[in-house]
């Protein structure tokens, strides 16, 4: 499949290093025609590896803190500029937990840091697509995809407070996507995806093991970054123009698993 995405003008948030997700989705973008600005919170900007991938894909950089509605729309804004119309996918790939960066546990999670995780993590889904129905930013049939994890609909307890987090977030996905769908055949969907080796990934305590666990449950194995992102060039593609408000699992199979024989060896008794 080659050019899925020509003619396309996309948003592309959360790219901090080359193990992100959304660094793959560029790269992936990029490859199948689309044009796009980079965007991620100042503080990432200063580390400064999203200009090689700013260089690779022939893209401008627009720094934007997903919780300041003033940001989003300078993006919405200075994107339309500099890629000559509207916007026809947005990728919001942002999560934080203070409480997890801390090591809290859930039940003495800091209420501070966990408003700080909604804002930042679901909230901003929210603002993204508030500020662009709005502006009218987003071309008719758009595509909005965010990621999320299943701990929003059973319990991971390393996951703590991004489990509820998760849960509004994939919750937005839906409301929203009936009012935007309405309004503008813009899609909203979340794409809930195997635990990966990220820096957001990487943080949360326990993650190396749970993540040999997961790929040992699924059929297919976890499923890497570089296959979210192909999953993510489908949804901003025509060819799913008819989905919405889905949390669509892209896990390698474990969701519908309920044990593998691999798994089961590890426990047998005979
Ligand atoms: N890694 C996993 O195991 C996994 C599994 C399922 C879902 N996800 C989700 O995928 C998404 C991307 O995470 P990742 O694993 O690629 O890790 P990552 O750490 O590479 O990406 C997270 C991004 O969020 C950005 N961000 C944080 N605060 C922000 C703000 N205020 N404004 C704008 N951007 C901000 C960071 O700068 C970073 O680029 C997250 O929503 C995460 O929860 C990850």
């Amino acid at each position: 499949m080659h050019n899925l995405l020509k003619g396309k003008r996309g948003i592309i948030t959360g790219a901090l290093d080359q193990n992100s997700i959304a660094w793959k989705v560029a790269e992936k973008a990029h490859e199948q025609g689309a044009t796009f600005v980079l965007t991620n919170a100042p503080i990432a900007m200063r580390m400064g590896e999203i200009k090689n991938l700013a260089e690779k894909t022939n893209s401008e950089i627009i720094p934007a803190d997903a919780t300041n509605v003033d940001d989003l729309a300078n993006l919405y804004t200075k994107a339309q500029e500099i890629l000559g119309g509207k916007i026809d996918f947005v990728l919001h790939s942002i999560g934080m937990s203070v409480n997890i960066r801390k090591n809290i546990p859930y039940t003495e999670s800091n209420y501070d840091y966990f408003m700080k995780g909604i804002d930042v993590s679901a909230l901003s889904l929210h603002k993204m697509l508030s500020v662009a129905m709005k502006m009218d930013a987003i071309s008719e049939g758009g595509s909005v995809v965010a990621l999320t994890y299943m701990a929003a609909q059973r319990t991971y307890p390393f996951y703590t407070d991004m489990a509820d987090i998760k849960a509004m977030l994939e919750s937005i996905a839906r409301s929203f996507g009936y009012h935007y769908g309405v309004e503008k055949k813009v899609r909203v969907n979340t794409v809930s995806q195997s635990p990966t080796k990220t820096t957001a990934g990487t943080g949360i305590k326990g993650f190396g093991d749970f993540y040999s666990y997961a790929d040992s449950i699924s059929p297919l194995g976890n499923a890497d970054a570089e296959s979210c992102a192909d999953y993510c060039i489908t949804l901003f593609s025509d060819l799913t123009r008819m989905v919405t408000m889905q949390n669509l699992f892209h896990d390698g199979g474990y969701s519908s698993t309920g044990v593998s024989f691999d798994v089961m060896d590890k426990f047998a008794t005979e």
